[in-house]
């Protein structure tokens, strides 16, 4: 691991000398937020809508916001331009900070601030041309899943689940219905309409998913935003995942069934590119 500079709590310092205490909330609850935004030639994609997630997610949980707008953009600067990546993914978490252990919030405690930066690594060519694989899980996570929080234990284990098989993620259903993967929103496509979720506290509204709308609308692909069962996942034309370093990517299989023809579908093909002329605006 490279020993890049990090932000910590109001000074940049080396990711080996960067320390929080045990008491922090965030290490003995997992109480706080993070927020992921993709890099691309040093500069962030869809800043704002991150930017706006985070504000939301910080409210979300009663957390005072720390900074401003123009201070988080000078403080992610800083550790962007600290790396030597041009395409990076910043990674920001605040916590609600350090207080002796006691499940309600704290009279008094100073968030903890913390941004790291990695280079971004996005899927293989391979994963790209032939399409990946998932397996699909009942979805066991808490009813508010629409808040980043950090306390990602059902997501970790989904996502463990993903890995034990060999695949890329697991899909999840609630009661049936289409919620999201490990960490990414799912999308569907039907006789040329494509379809996700609605955004409600079953899912997190990824930054991708405003953008596969206005790509949609561009490119004049049909978009409905409504409840999906799993016999529609599994007889979809198309499924694809979206999310922040998966950009947008083709599902060809869940467990042992084959979606549409096997490979990447044309709605797909026609948001990949999309997507990739958005990004170099
Ligand atoms: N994950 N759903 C979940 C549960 C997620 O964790 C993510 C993102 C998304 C997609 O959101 P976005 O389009 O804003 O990346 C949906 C990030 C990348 C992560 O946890 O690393």
């Amino acid at each position: 691991m490279s020993d890049s500079l990090v932000y910590l709590n109001g000074a940049l310092t080396p990711i080996s000398e960067a320390k929080i205490p045990v008491l922090d909330r965030g290490f003995i609850f997992g109480d706080g937020i993070y927020e992921v935004i993709p890099v691309y030639a040093r500069k962030m994609f869809r800043s704002d809508q991150h930017l706006a997630r985070l504000f939301r997610s910080l409210a979300a949980i009663g957390i005072t916001n720390p900074h401003n707008k123009e201070e988080w953009l000078t403080l992610i600067d800083q550790v962007m331009s600290a790396h030597e990546a041009d395409d990076q993914m910043v990674y920001i978490q605040v916590t609600r900070g350090v207080a002796k252990r006691a499940h309600a919030f704290p009279q008094e405690a100073t968030p903890t601030v913390f941004i790291m930066t990695n280079p971004i690594v996005l899927p293989t060519a391979k994963a790209r041309e032939q399409g990946v694989a998932c397996v699909s899980m009942e979805d066991k996570r808490w009813l508010r899943c629409e808040i980043k929080s950090i306390s990602l234990l059902g997501n970790v284990l989904a996502a463990q689940n993903a890995a034990e098989n060999g695949v890329t993620e697991t899909i999840q259903f609630r009661d049936d219905y289409l919620t999201e993967a490990s960490s990414s929103n799912v999308w569907i496509v039907k006789n040329g309409i494509l379809m996700g979720p609605p955004t409600d506290n079953l899912i997190l509204e990824g930054i991708r998913y405003g953008l596969i709308q206005e790509l949609c609308a561009a490119h004049k692909i049909p978009f409905e935003a409504r409840r999906i069962t799993r016999q529609e996942v599994f007889s979809a034309d198309e499924v694809m995942l979206s999310s922040a370093t998966k950009e947008v990517l083709a599902v060809v299989q869940i467990d042992d069934q084959t979606i549409g023809k096997g490979v990447p579908g044309p709605i797909y093909q026609q948001l990949f590119k999309a997507y990739q002329e958005a990004k170099a605006v």
